[in-house]
């Protein structure tokens, strides 16, 4: 009989993507959301590329009731946990808030799971861990001090399962450092449907690229970079959602707690990018330099060989393929799921 996964955050971005590689995997499927940045429909068109729809429950992690029914009304085999807020400036604002849900929200979910006896976990941690340093960013890099409480709850909930495995043995935990997820599934029914106007540097140049936004605005150009804008390692989401397929099955019948960038290990300049999307999208895309953001490194890039060597997991897309693919499901979704 096949495993069942239960995703956490499964209607969101990267989680809907996830669903999508677990179902073609094999995997049954159970998700659970709140919906508070995301959509049921991300479900609904999981089912269409798919041809399942994952088993949806519409409830917050930090429900003791709901969760507890979801362990009693399914035999879960592992928890893929997404759910969480995510946006690095809106966590300055409200830092008590992202507190309360991250954490509060991981630890109803790790004690309801552990009461019925599941205690395999892959958790969604960031690059964003390891701060500020000029070494090589591989698994054994020295974790940084988050300037935001974002990246707080990232730091704080890796140490949180780490610890749950030293005092319990029985513990499986995978912590998965993503680098940065964009593009969208090739069928364009699926992507990132940020809410208002977007943070992140390729869902803005989307919204350029159709005419929502005006212009870019590059947050520098005087970085120790080789165009002096900033350089990320971007990773197309549907590579990411094979990576948590990869680690899945790598970790069945273990235990402990083992920690794998998911990244290409290439770099690209919000000027790259910007090319790239203009290759995408056939047209120019304006854009104007803007003072530094605050919080942004010049350069954060993976070392990705640990997955390769332990998982067997390497990213397949290159930036031309991400781009193509934003591009295909912000034309075909100009206003995401609402349209
Ligand atoms: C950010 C978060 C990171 C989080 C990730 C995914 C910070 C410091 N880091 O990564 O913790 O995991 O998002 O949500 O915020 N850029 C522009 N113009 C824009 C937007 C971005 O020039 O309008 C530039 C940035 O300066 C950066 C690059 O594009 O050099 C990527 O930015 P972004 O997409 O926001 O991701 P990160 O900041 O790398």
């Amino acid at each position: 009989m096949s495993e069942t996964i239960l995703v956490t955050g499964g209607a969101g971005f990267i989680g809907s993507h996830t669903c999508v590689e677990l179902i073609n995997a094999g995997y049954q499927v159970v998700v659970v959301d709140d919906l508070s940045n995301s959509s049921e429909e991300a479900l609904r068109r999981v089912g269409q590329i798919t041809g399942t729809t994952p088993r949806f429950y519409q409830a917050s992690i930090l429900d003791r009731e709901a969760m507890d029914r979801i362990f009693e009304e399914n035999q879960i085999d592992s928890v893929i946990h997404f759910a969480g807020f995510k946006a690095v400036g809106e966590s300055v604002q409200k830092p008590w808030e992202y507190y309360w849900n991250n954490l509060v929200g991981s630890l109803v979910l790790t004690d309801v799971m552990r009461k019925h006896g599941c205690k395999s976990l892959v958790f969604s941690s960031s690059a964003t861990v390891y701060g500020d340093t000029d070494l090589p960013l591989t698994e054994e890099c020295p974790k940084g001090n988050p300037t935001n409480p974002y990246g707080q709850t990232k730091t704080m909930l890796e140490q949180i399962f780490t610890d749950l495995y030293v005092g319990d043995n029985e513990w499986n935990v995978v912590l998965l450092r993503y680098f940065n997820p964009i593009g969208a599934h090739p069928s364009g029914l699926i992507g990132e449907d940020p809410k208002g106007i977007p943070n992140n540097l390729v869902p803005y140049i989307a919204q350029v690229a159709c005419g929502k936004l005006e212009r870019l605005g590059v947050f520098g150009d005087d970085y120790d970079t080789p165009d002096g804008t900033g350089v990320r390692d971007y990773i197309h989401v549907v590579d990411l959602a094979t990576g948590h397929v990869s680690a899945l099955q790598w970790m069945k019948g273990r235990t402990g707690v083992e920690i794998f960038n998911l990244g290409t290990g290439k770099g690209a300049s919000v000027l790259e990018v910007l090319h790239a999307f203009e290759r995408a999208c056939g047209h120019k895309i304006p854009y104007q330099i803007m003072p530094r953001r605050a919080g942004d490194l010049p350069t954060v890039v993976a070392v990705p060989d640990k997955a390769r060597e332990v998982l067997g997991w390497t990213a397949k897309y290159d930036i031309d393929d991400m781009c193509r693919d934003s591009w295909n499901w912000q034309s075909k979704n100009p206003d995401g799921y609402r349209g």
